[in-house]
């Protein structure tokens, strides 16, 4: 299986198998019918199926039906030319990310842990690195018979999945275990699986990477009882923090005045001004191998700081006002950089400015929000990012900030992957 990034994290069921590749086996069995219905399920979940039929399969249901509803050419035949110069069983076995065998015949269940490759689906399931899944399906007594029961408990200890089967009442009128599980069902193992895969090869994405990123806005003293700040509330740095570390980094996140808990396994590092800001990022960079500037930085600073408070007199009153240091530019210029990524707030042209950023700053990476839109951005739970990079680019849709932080997160660890 390849690493699919950025991983879908939505908790939104209509996409819970978004982009996931499954290719569904479909052996000669009464309940090859269900196998069209579950061809729809999975694609309303947002997978993209192709199908491979066993010769006797087509006896009970037509390719035409299975190509209508998966949108792709069925295969059928191991030793088809035109079929290898498609989508051979290679290929297949490569382009899945899980294969989901049903009806899993009792011949099939056979064929399959004896590790016979004389037909399509078996040959498949013998190539390809991928999850496999089997669902039962046949007459009672031909589930209980020793054979068949020992081909599955073969196939299990070699980590295949067994998905059922249900009991109850048959087609041959007999009632006991070896009904096909519903195509609703299967949907959800199929889910569950596949989550649990992407959360295992989540955990281990960014592992042995030290990551530093800064979060919140930053304070600048008036006098000791004002300051300038805005409106950042750490929320997008946080959920990058939690989503980083949970992903096997070693978290340092330099925070500006938040009310946010510092998320577990991460060192946190309080500070208020961006001199502070700098400071506490300098004094360890050379550690890094990442670096996300996440802080909204007050671009100034007042240029005196009144030591006592400063007294009601005049109606109007002026603060002179110099520019602070550019974290990030600094960062980024610094000669053992680590990966740096920037974060843009704009409010039109988007694009633009983000990419003027990238090469002004020398960033390898910036991600891009606009906050004009309602609902993104600073204070909110929610956002959407546009992320450049020097020959890319990727959109990532609006959701909460958790998911959006693992889906940035798993762009950053496939550009590091490939440096
Ligand atoms: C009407 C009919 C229904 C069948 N239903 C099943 C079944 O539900 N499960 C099963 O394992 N075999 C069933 N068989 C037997 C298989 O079709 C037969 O073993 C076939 O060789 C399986 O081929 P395959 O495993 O390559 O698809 C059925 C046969 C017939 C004629």
């Amino acid at each position: 299986m390849v690493w699919l990034a950025p991983v879908n994290f939505s908790r939104d069921l209509s996409v819970s198998l978004n982009n996931r590749k499954i290719l569904l086996g479909i052996g000669g069995g009464i309940a090859a019918y269900k196998s069209a219905d579950l061809v729809r399920r999975l694609k309303e979940r947002g997978a993209d199926v192709r199908v491979v039929m066993s010769q006797s399969a087509r006896e009970f249901i037509t390719p035409l039906t299975l190509q209508a509803l998966s949108g792709h050419p069925v295969a059928m035949d191991l030793l088809d030319p035109a079929a290898e110069a498609a989508m051979g069983h290679i290929e297949l076995a490569r382009w899945a990310d899980l294969v989901i065998v049903a009806p899993a015949t009792a011949n099939l269940i056979a064929r399959i842990a004896a590790g016979m490759a004389d037909e399509l689906i078996t040959t498949t399931c013998l190539a390809t690195s991928s999850p496999i899944a089997l669902c039962p399906a046949m007459n009672q007594q031909m589930y209980a018979n020793q054979a068949t029961q020992d081909n599955l408990a073969t196939l299990s200890r070699r980590g295949i999945k067994l998905w059922g089967p249900g009991s109850g009442s048959q087609a041959c009128g007999e009632v006991g275990p070896g009904r096909m599980l519903e195509p609703l069902e299967i949907c959800a193992f199929a889910e569950r699986l596949l989550e649990e895969a992407a959360t295992e090869l989540c955990k281990q994405s960014l592992k042995g990477q030290k990551l530093m990123l800064t979060a919140g806005p930053t304070r600048e003293a008036i006098d000791p009882v004002r300051y300038i700040s805005n409106h950042s509330s750490g929320k997008m740095g946080f959920a990058l923090a939690e989503a980083a570390a949970a992903m096997g980094a070693e978290v340092t996140l330099v925070s500006g005045p938040v009310r946010l808990a510092t998320p577990t396994g991460v060192t946190r590092i309080d500070v208020d001004s961006a001199q502070q800001m700098l400071d506490a990022v300098m004094a360890q960079i050379d550690e890094q191998d990442i670096f996300i500037g996440c802080a909204a930085v007050a671009d100034y600073r007042v240029a005196d700081v009144a030591t006592g408070k400063i007294k009601k007199s005049n109606e109007t009153m002026q603060l002179a006002l110099v520019r602070n240091p550019d974290i990030l530019a600094t960062v980024a210029s610094h000669q053992t950089r680590p990966f740096t990524v920037g974060f843009a707030a704009e409010t039109h042209d988007v694009e633009t400015y983000a990419r003027d950023k990238l090469k002004r700053k020398n960033l390898d990476m910036i991600a891009a929000n606009d906050v004009s839109v309602p609902g993104q951005g600073f204070n909110s739970d929610t956002n959407a990012l546009q992320v450049f990079w020097p020959n890319g680019h990727q959109e990532l849709p609006a959701t909460d900030k958790l998911s959006l932080a693992y889906q940035l997160l798993s762009l950053i660890a496939t550009k590091i992957a490939k440096k």
